[in-house]
């Protein structure tokens, strides 16, 4: 069964009835895409109950970025959750109004220090206040015993980690591998915005990772700072690139000896367009 919400309020009093049931939680945006199917798919094989809730939150977009033109596809997004067939309970909660989740005079913000700052915290100040501040309310309101997350959005899953951490809220958040197209660009609400000639262009978001990951995999970190620096020197002068940077993927910090895993996010603009990709690769800091 599929339940379509769009008052918190009647969500929450049906929230009521399923005390014994245990509930997963998928926040999305909505112009729901393989990427987020996969997540919803997995929540429905380990849940009785899935919520995925279908919210452009005004919150986490910058005054200059593209919320008013980010697509509103429900009706769409609803059957795209039909096909998939699940024989589990469904509930999409679609807030019809910003006021459903923000109500008047609402004035607290849920800020992470720390992991924030850099990477996607750098470009789009204030953002990850506005996806932890509604995922803070979100979680209130489906009260979820696991939520599901992408690691497309890597930076993102780690702040909402330390935000479960720090408040000690009862919520299981797992990372879901990122789905890609063929091509292996990764799946994104904004690919649409992309002409055939740029869905070219943008592919070497994705070959960049792979590259660097390669090089990772062959060589120790110290060893592979010629080749890396060589394949980086275009880069670091391509104003298309917003970032590139191989981090642990621990903590986003720089790697160190102590560094078992590395994370390699990068942020490229193609036209108006930003996209962002990123590959874990195990490390080998020195012989
Ligand atoms: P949105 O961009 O709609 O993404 C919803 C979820 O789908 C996120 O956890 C994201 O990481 C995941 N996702 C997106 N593309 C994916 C892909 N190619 N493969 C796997 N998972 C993918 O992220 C947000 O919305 C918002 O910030 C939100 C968390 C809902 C808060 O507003």
């Amino acid at each position: 069964m599929i339940k379509l919400f769009n008052k918190v309020n009647e969500f929450k009093e049906y929230r009521k009835s399923l005390t014994s049931k245990s509930i997963g939680l998928v926040p999305t945006m909505g112009n729901l895409h393989s990427g987020h199917l996969s997540l919803i798919s997995q929540s429905a094989l380990e849940n009785e109950v899935t919520i995925v809730t279908i919210f452009v939150n005004p919150l986490q977009f910058g005054p200059n970025e593209d919320f008013d033109k980010y697509p509103r596809t429900l009706e769409q997004d609803i059957q795209k959750i039909e096909s998939l067939s699940i024989d589990r309970d469904i509930l999409i909660l679609s807030p019809s109004d910003p006021k459903e989740i923000y109500p008047d005079n609402f004035s607290t913000t849920i800020s992470i220090k720390g992991l924030t700052e850099n990477l996607c915290g750098a470009s789009r100040p204030g953002h990850f206040d506005g996806v932890t501040t509604v995922v803070y309310q979100l979680f209130k309101i489906a009260a979820p015993k696991t939520a599901y997350f992408g690691q497309k959005d890597f930076q993102q899953q780690l702040v909402i980690k330390k935000m479960v951490n720090d408040l000690d809220l009862p919520v299981e958040v797992k990372t879901m591998p990122i789905v890609r197209e063929e091509s292996g660009l990764a799946k994104s609400s904004r690919n649409q915005y992309l002409s055939d000639q740029q869905i070219l262009e943008a592919l070497e978001l994705n070959q960049t990772l792979n590259k660097i990951s390669d090089i990772l995999t062959n060589q120790t970190y110290l060893d592979a700072s010629i080749d890396l620096n060589s394949l980086l020197e275009p880069i670091i002068k391509d104003s298309r690139w917003e970032y590139l940077e191989i981090l642990d993927s621990e903590n986003l910090q720089e790697i160190t000896p102590k560094t078992n895993s590395a994370v390699i996010l990068g942020a490229l603009k193609i036209g108006s367009t930003r996209l962002i990709d990123n590959q874990v690769t195990k490390i080998q800091y020195a012989r």
